[in-house]
């Protein structure tokens, strides 16, 4: 990135492993980069670019920081490849990978090449559906394969191409031509030394952003570009109008990554590219972006390979949009761990979700002060600051890749209809502001109400987490918007190819908003006619995208691969949905009423349930060599039985179950013994009846139990004499009490894995976002 003479290779190789650093959370087992360093004296590279320089890969299996070490290592034995003169332009690309085509090994890690010379070199998130007929077409031509994964097609497809051309054709032509064979998903950045300086990026299916920055430095006309991606790995895992000239007094830097997260420390100027977009960073550092759609032969992703278009006719605007988050929101901020700091700061995100969202009193209620995980978009699709306008317009300019100024321009109407983010519009059922009854105004939603309404059913559609956070609202969304609710898990739901008819609502709730399974059946649902409604946690996302409208959770950057705060804001949310729909019932308005207090005192409850910290670390202490561990609950809870269970699994490895206390008589008695520590959840909601009974039976068997209750209940005192542990948490309404039930257990998963020994942020063979199918 723009690295004049001040800035030798060190520094860009500094920039990729941070950036590939800030992506760790994501999950990984091997990582590499590639530059371009002065030729080794002896290399008789046929890859030498004509300034002299050949692309240098290092690979390692492993975390980042020991690639950086190995990349320490050649440099220490090579002291001449800091020839920084040669680094005034400069493109190095970078990634982590995620196992899935081929074991983790530093040959099948990324950036592949298109053979020894290393003339192409690629980077891949995603996978290549045809790429065993690629190989083998590939493999009669001569290419020879070294790794197991999908990806290496790639860069001999390039190369293959390139000599078929006799090397007449443009980088962004060629790669177009590459993408019109290729089937699946990905996004890609692909170099070359046939073309130095230059980058191509590509992406259909598997998110991909890249950031602008503008150079104090009188760099024109040598602006150079560094981008750095991690992985899922293979499946491994404009001119926008440049304007014209560079901007002025400067020169543009360009980042890619695949998550914002990593572009951070150098740019919040982001564009959120598209599926079917090519972006190209031409010779003289200018990005220009392609959109290969329309383009004949099929286009990306649509295989066949006809006749090519020209890729000069494809160009096309993309809106830049400004990231507001706080430094914060990618740091631990004196937390041991991400996940740790993401589960204390809950009692701010639940906050920030219904920011300006609930009206108390004629106002936006303001429960607390934002948290420092806050994260705004500007000029983004979904509704990401509520109603009220808290965060004014969006900064989105299409047509140009110019820097865009702060918040200034008006958001730009979204193409599906739904509210831009952050207008200041009214209460999307035409309630008035300022009469004094509180209610709920989700812009997001704006105009899609009645069409819900209208609807024969709502169908949610999520995997993992944000399932159980489904599950958690069904209910709420049964009684306020007194319409039928189906949860479906999505890989499950297509695999059964479920019906789905015009009059259906499906909602799609992803943290990532980037989850494949979900978005596959985001698509099968549109397909069918279906009104679709997005709540992720990421504007710009494949998910928030794709929906005809949406809630963004504002619950800022989660890193911890196990969700905790996603999952509170996802259960917020939804209740503020189901508020939203039944707005017009004159029966529900004193549950209503009750349920938008309990919302605004919500904050203070969270806060009471992590004063709980110290209790569930001596809880940790007492069940950390348990083999197994059983959390039974019903109702609203049953999802706080399954949720605590999977955060057990996931981070701590212990077995564990959430089982539906309704169905403890049809199996799972038979395992309760006195060894067994089983968690009950029993809080004074409509289940608390039943639960007392589920407890009697479990005592009757000499069951092990830790009751997770209220303060106040004579109940659990009586089974607390009768040696049973208790863990009391704050009441609050039935919708609500999930929310509160969970923290203690998130913390009881956070301490069982520390004690334990285990990765918290990043469990084994696990990944944040799962973008593969
Ligand atoms: C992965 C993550 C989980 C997450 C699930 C769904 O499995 O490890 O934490 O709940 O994906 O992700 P989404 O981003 O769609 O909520």
């Amino acid at each position: 990135a723009n690295y004049g003479v001040d800035r030798p290779l060190q520094a860009i190789l500094d920039a990729l492993f941070d950036g590939l650093q800030r992506l760790e959370y994501r999950g990984y087992d091997s990582a590499g980069v590639c530059i371009d360093a002065p030729c080794a004296p002896a290399s008789a590279s046929a890859a030498a670019a004509p300034d002299g320089r050949c692309p240098l890969v290092i690979k390692h299996q492993g975390k980042v920081s020991d690639l950086r070490a190995r990349a320490a290592e050649v440099f220490s034995e090579q002291a001449y490849y800091d020839g920084a003169e040669l680094y005034r332009r400069h493109v190095g690309i970078g990634h982590t990978r995620w196992a899935t085509h081929g074991p983790p090994s530093a040959t099948n890690s990324h950036p592949h090449v298109s053979g020894p010379d290393g003339a192409f070199v690629v980077v891949h998130n995603g996978i290549i559906t045809n790429y065993a007929a690629l190989k083998a077409s590939l493999q009669r031509n001569g290419a020879v394969f070294v790794s197991e994964t999908d990806t290496e097609v790639v860069p001999h497809l390039c190369a293959h191409l390139y000599r078929k051309k006799g090397g007449k054709c443009s980088l962004d032509q060629l790669v177009m031509e590459v993408c019109s064979r290729l089937e699946g998903a990905y996004a890609m950045l692909i170099k070359s030394s046939h073309y130095p300086n230059e980058l191509v990026a590509c992406k259909q299916g598997s998110p991909l952003v890249f950031g602008l920055k503008r150079s104090d430095r009188p760099a024109t006309p040598t602006p150079t570009s560094a981008a750095h991606l991690d992985a899922r790995a293979g499946r491994d895992a404009g001119r926008d109008q440049s304007g014209g000239a560079a901007p002025a007094g400067g020169g543009v830097e360009v980042w890619l990554a695949s998550d914002s997260a990593a572009l951070l420390t150098h740019t919040r100027d982001v564009v959120m590219l598209e599926d079917g977009d090519l972006l190209h960073i031409d010779p003289s550092g200018r990005p220009h972006v392609f959109n290969l759609r329309g383009a004949a032969g099929g286009g990306a992703g649509g295989g066949g390979g006809g006749g090519a278009a020209n890729i000069a006719d494809l160009e096309v605007t993309r809106a830049c949009s400004r990231i507001e988050a706080s430094a914060e929101a990618v740091m631990k901020c004196g937390y041991e761990h991400f996940m740790q700091k993401e589960i204390h700061e809950q009692h701010k995100t639940v906050a920030d979700t219904m920011r300006g969202r609930l009206v108390m009193d004629g106002k936006p209620h303001k429960p607390l002060a934002s948290s420092a995980a806050d994260i705004i978009f500007s000029g983004a699709r979904l509704d990401a600051a509520g109603a009220a306008g808290l965060f004014g317009g969006g900064a989105a300019r299409a047509g140009s890749l110019e820097l865009p100024p702060q918040a200034a321009a008006a958001a730009p109407a979204a193409p599906n209809g739904c509210a831009a983010n952050g207008h200041a519009n009214g209460h999307a059922n035409g309630a008035d502001v300022t009469k004094a009854e509180p209610f709920v105004m989700l812009g997001g939603l704006e105009g899609h109400v009645e069409g819900i309404l209208r609807c024969r059913r709502i169908v949610f559609i999520a995997c993992g987490t944000s399932y159980h956070a489904c599950l958690a609202a069904r209910k709420t969304l049964e009684d306020f918007a007194a319409m039928p609710v189906v949860v479906e898990l999505a890989g499950d739901f297509m695999d059964r190819e479920a019906p789905v008819f015009r009059d259906d609502t499906c909602v799609f709730v992803s943290q990532s908003g980037e989850t494949a399974d979900t978005l596959r059946a985001l698509e099968y649902a549109k397909n069918k006619g279906a009104l679709c409604v997005g709540v992720t946690n990421t504007v710009g996302s494949a998910i928030s995208n794709a929906t005809h409208c949406g809630v963004h959770l504002n619950a800022g950057f989660e890193i911890g691969v196990a969700s905790t705060k996603a999952y509170t804001s996802q259960i917020v949310a939804l209740t503020m949905v189901a508020l939203l729909l039944g707005a017009d019932s004159r029966a529900k308005a004193p549950k209503r009423l009750e349920a938008m207090r309990a919302l605004a005192r919500l904050p203070e409850d969270v806060s009471r349930a992590l004063a709980l910290d110290e209790d569930m670390r001596a809880l940790a202490g007492q069940l950390k060599d348990a083999q197994s561990l059983i959390f039974f609950g019903r109702g609203y809870n049953y999802s706080t039985a399954l949720e605590a269970a999977l955060k057990v699994k996931e981070v701590a490895l212990i077995h564990s179950e959430g089982i539906n206390a309704g169905e403890m008589k049809h199996g799972p008695l038979a395992l309760v013994d006195e060894n067994l520590p089983i968690i009950v959840i029993a809080t004074q909601d409509g289940m608390h009846r039943k639960m007392v009974s589920v407890i009697e039976q479990l005592l009757a068997r000499n069951g092990k139990l830790i009751i997770l209750c209220n303060g106040d209940d004579p109940d659990m005192d009586a089974f607390a004499a009768r040696g049973c542990s208790l863990i009391r948490v704050p009441a609050t309404v039935d919708a609500l009490q999930p929310i509160v039930n969970i923290v203690p257990l998130q913390l009881l998963s956070y301490h069982l894995t520390t004690l334990r020994g285990f990765n918290v942020d990043q469990p084994r063979n696990l990944a944040k976002s799962v973008t593969v199918t």
